[in-house]
């Protein structure tokens, strides 16, 4: 599976430890690294937008994106249609926005408090499937259709 990353100048840092994280932790991941390149001053909405295009394009894929505070760069991402980018600081939102709103993005605040380590939200995610029951797919179909 391929995960596509990316983040603002905000969110750098914790891109790169991802990045490491996943290559440890889940190699046969392929991990696609989006941008930015450096702590220099960019615009979050370019990488939202990259990250959120190149899931859309491949389904079987996930994404992740990280900001300073994960708003500006979610905001971004789920202005493109199939994305479903959720902010999450736990390791229970992570499972919940897998499990009810089939997330297809992870999006993180660099410079906020998390309730559980980066790390752990990222494996959660990845490891959490979508609940087919009825009455989930049914509102993921609504949010489809907006
Ligand atoms: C950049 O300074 C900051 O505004 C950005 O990373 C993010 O927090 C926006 O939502």
């Amino acid at each position: 599976m391929k995960i596509y990353i990316g983040s603002d100048h905000g969110g750098f840092t914790l891109k790169s430890q991802l990045i490491d994280y996943l290559g440890q932790h889940f190699p046969a991941y392929v991990v696609e690294d989006c941008g930015t390149d450096s702590s220099d001053s960019v615009d979050y909405p370019i990488f939202g937008k990259m990250v959120a295009q190149q899931v859309v394009s491949d389904p079987t894929s996930l994404g992740i994106i990280v900001c300073g505070s994960g708003i500006g760069i979610s905001i971004a991402a789920n202005k493109i249609k199939g994305a479903r980018a959720a902010l999450c600081n736990s390791v229970e939102l992570a499972t919940l926005a897998r499990q009810h709103n089939g997330a297809n993005i992870l999006a993180m605040g660099e410079r906020t408090k998390f309730i559980d380590e980066p790390t752990a939200i990222v494996k959660t995610f990845l490891e959490t499937s979508i609940d087919l029951s009825e009455r989930h797919e049914r509102r993921r179909a609504l949010l489809d259709s907006l």
